[in-house]
């Protein structure tokens, strides 16, 4: 058995950006309701040669960096997305990309809690002591399952990514994770969904069928749907699951509210995050929200935060940071770390 620390953070977002003034010429809405409803002022949004691979390589190099480990010595990267470049998986690609060429390189699809996820099982393969370097990226590219004629949805997400890279520690009582909490709901699954549906009116069987010209059949062909959300049920589901995982997680590390140095959580709307920062008696300098500048980047909105809030000074080495993911799935998890 071994510790295990947070080594290094980084984060990327692309170039483009949509403001709300922007959307408002392509649905019927506008900055004043958007800024009201979700407290988002603009959504990056990828383009040109920029992928979920490019952002994750750039977010990755940087935490690596920060970290102050060479990409050749880490032995697990765990990639949080439901939005990979490619169905097989997108890890493979972002260790390419950084070159980590020792490295076991896998997917993990757990929508916006991905992060919080991927952190708990990293930190647990060092605590283990099989591994000793494990970089945990959290990233989406959900621009490409957004429907922008739908006015419900379009304004919320945006892309990007964050990454942390854990490292061990010789001693087991040096642990940065000091308690989680990790649920799924899949009877509320119809809430969030950008489900995999055949063409209207073609077989649905499952299999595509090889043709007398060695093709495909193009009529059993289908495509992932645009996202589809009821917003309200997500924002009740959330209001209610958030508070409740971190003070279990709270009681798991044997600390209160008050502890809390840092409430970093999933950045679905500023609503969301105050209605759980009054909640823990957090007043706004202990609450890091970003969501005006990013909008909801899914896995990548708490790496993303935490990302910035190291280097703008605020997460310091030794805070308490209460950490927590919500959305698809349905899925939510809480962490307490450890800076
Ligand atoms: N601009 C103007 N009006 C709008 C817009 C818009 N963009 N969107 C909806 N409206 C209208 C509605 O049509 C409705 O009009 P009506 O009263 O005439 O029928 C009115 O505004 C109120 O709509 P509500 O849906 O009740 O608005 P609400 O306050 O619930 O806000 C929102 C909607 C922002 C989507 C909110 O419900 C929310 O944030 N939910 C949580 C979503 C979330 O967190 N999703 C991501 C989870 S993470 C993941 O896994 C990807």
């Amino acid at each position: 058995p071994a510790g295990a620390k947070i080594a290094g953070v980084g984060m990327a977002v692309p170039t483009q950006y949509l403001t709300n003034d922007d959307l408002s010429e392509l649905v019927d809405t506008n900055d004043e309701w958007i800024r009201t409803r979700t407290g988002i002022g603009k959504r990056h949004v990828i383009s040109g040669d920029e992928s979920l691979t490019s952002l994750a390589a750039e977010a990755s190099k940087k935490a690596l960096t920060a970290a102050g480990v060479a990409p050749e010595d880490l032995d697990l990267i765990l990639l949080s997305t439901s939005s990979p470049d490619d169905l097989f998986g997108s890890a493979c690609t972002v260790q390419a990309a950084i070159g980590a060429t020792g490295a076991l390189a896998v997917d993990l699809t757990a929508a916006c809690s991905g992060f919080v996820v991927g952190v708990v099982n990293g930190v647990h393969f060092i605590r283990g002591g099989e591994y000793k370097n494990v970089l945990v990226i959290g990233a989406d590219v959900l621009s490409r399952y957004v429907d922008w004629r739908d006015r419900g949805t379009c304004i919320l997400f945006g892309d990007g990514c964050g990454a942390m890279v854990l490292t061990s520690t010789p001693d087991p009582s040096d642990c940065c994770l000091l308690g989680f909490d990790m649920h799924s709901d899949g009877t509320g699954n119809h809430n969030l969904t950008a489900q995999f549906a055949y063409e209207a009116g073609t077989d649905t069987a499952g299999k595509s069928k090889p043709t007398a010209e060695g093709g495909d059949a193009p009529s059993s062909r289908g495509a992932f749907c645009n996202i589809g959300m009821n917003g309200q049920e997500v924002f009740k589901f959330a209001v209610k699951t958030v508070p409740d995982t971190v003070s279990k997680s709270l009681e798991k590390a044997g600390m209160t509210s008050e502890d809390i140095d840092f409430l970093v959580m999933h950045q679905a709307n500023q609503r969301i995050i105050d209605t759980a920062a009054k909640r823990f008696g957090l007043g706004p300098e202990k609450v890091v929200s970003n969501i005006a500048k990013y909008g909801n980047t899914s896995a990548g909105s708490v790496p993303i935060a935490m990302a910035e809030a190291v280097e703008e000074g605020r997460i310091k080495k030794g805070d308490i940071v209460a950490t927590a993911g919500f959305g698809a799935g349905l899925t939510w998890a809480s962490a307490i770390l450890r800076w």
